[in-house]
């Protein structure tokens, strides 16, 4: 049994659905899912997911529903999600807040998801890489569907609905920041997240060069445009770190061992980014969460500390080492610098030297 002290709370990214109604060519789940033959889940293995998390938490419980496609699982399944959550609570009586987030492609919103979201408070996150072409890239989607996402997007907006956008930065983005930066100005998208795009090999994978030239002009233009009510992750997140206050994204924490994906069968697994396979396996929502909670602690227990290269960099306690995942990429082992340092590295530079000024300037105004 575990001491209470290391107790923490912790999050499933739960896959209702290995199906998707998208065919990305980028998509990382494509070759990581597990094998299973079962691809949605059924009501008795969500009901376990749901009642497992709630039993071993004691504060917070957020459920990332994910895929897959989550949408493709339809409203009756998360109606069920939030009458499971509620009857926990009612019946146990154990006061938890509960968040609920979900991850789509955004083409299967329509005016009754949007409705099911503000009632029931769901935080919504949309993938979306920029203006049609390159969008449709990557992604193979075709017009109907791009105009879909937009209008349910501008739908998202109109009703007042807070939500985020997740953009995969990818090497035919570079070049194109501008017109990506003004896309998401017209449409009024005000809060969105970069995922590089990383596929396990250099050769197809977003070069870190790129990356740090694609953040740090992104950033110039988020300067110049006077555009500083748009909340971008990474730029907030590093203001937050170099302001000592508490960082959010799970990149800059410790707490890597608290997440599990959940597959369609219950199946719990590190950080989705991660392989899945009978070595990388922790448990099983049916089984000991504690258990599966100690396992996924000795799969990141060489990811404590810093790796030796981040001796000396002046960004360490804020970056923390960075995203467990682009570390394991380079040896799986954690060893090394994380595979994007150099271009968080450029990015937190010229922050950094921008913050700097203004303080200066401040001072002597
Ligand atoms: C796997 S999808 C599943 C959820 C949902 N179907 C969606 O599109 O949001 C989750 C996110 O991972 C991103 N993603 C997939 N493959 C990736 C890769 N190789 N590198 C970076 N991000 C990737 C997708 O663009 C999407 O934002």
């Amino acid at each position: 049994m575990e001491d209470s002290a290391e107790h923490k709370d912790i999050s499933y990214i739960v896959k209702v659905t290995n199906n998707c109604n998208m065919g990305c060519q980028y998509c990382y789940y494509r070759h990581n899912r597990s094998k299973s033959p079962e691809n949605r889940m059924r009501p008795e293995v969500l009901e376990r997911t749901i009642a497992s998390m709630l039993d071993y938490n004691t504060d917070y419980a957020n459920f990332i529903w994910h895929g897959g496609e989550p949408l493709l699982m339809g409203r009756p399944f998360y109606e069920s999600i939030v009458e499971i959550q509620k009857g926990y609570l009612r019946e146990t009586g154990k006061e938890i807040i509960i968040t609920n987030c979900i991850q789509t492609n955004g083409v299967l919103l329509d005016d009754e998801w949007i409705d099911f979201f503000v009632e029931n408070d769901f935080n919504v996150s949309i993938s979306l890489d920029g203006f049609f072409d390159l969008h449709s890239m990557n992604r193979g989607t075709n017009r109907e569907a791009f105009d879909a996402i937009m209008a349910n997007i501008a739908r998202l907006s109109e009703r007042g609905v807070p939500f985020s956008v997740l953009t995969v930065v990818t090497k035919e983005t570079i070049g194109q920041e501008e017109e990506l930066f003004d896309f998401f100005a017209d449409y009024d998208i005000s809060s969105f997240g970069f995922l590089p795009m990383n596929y396990g090999d250099e050769e197809d994978s977003l070069s870190p060069d790129d990356y740090g030239a694609f953040l740090k002009r992104f950033f110039e233009l988020w300067i110049t445009k006077g555009k500083m009510n748009i909340s971008i992750r990474e730029f907030d997140e590093f203001m937050r770190g170099y302001l000592g206050q508490e960082q959010r994204l799970c990149h800059h924490t410790d707490l890597c061992d608290c997440y599990f994906t959940v597959t369609p069968t219950g199946d719990l697994y590190p950080c989705d980014c991660f392989p899945q396979n009978e070595q990388t396996k922790l448990g099983n929502v049916f089984g000991s969460i504690a258990d599966a909670h100690e396992a996924n602690r000795r799969f990141f227990a060489k990811s404590h500390g810093m790796p030796v290269g981040c001796k000396g960099c002046e960004f360490a306690h804020i970056c923390n080492g960075g995203c467990r995942y682009h570390r394991w990429l380079k040896d799986e082992e954690y060893g090394q610098k994380q595979y994007y340092c150099e271009s968080y590295r450029a990015l937190y530079g010229e922050i950094a030297a921008c913050l700097s000024v203004g303080s200066e300037s401040q001072q002597s105004g």
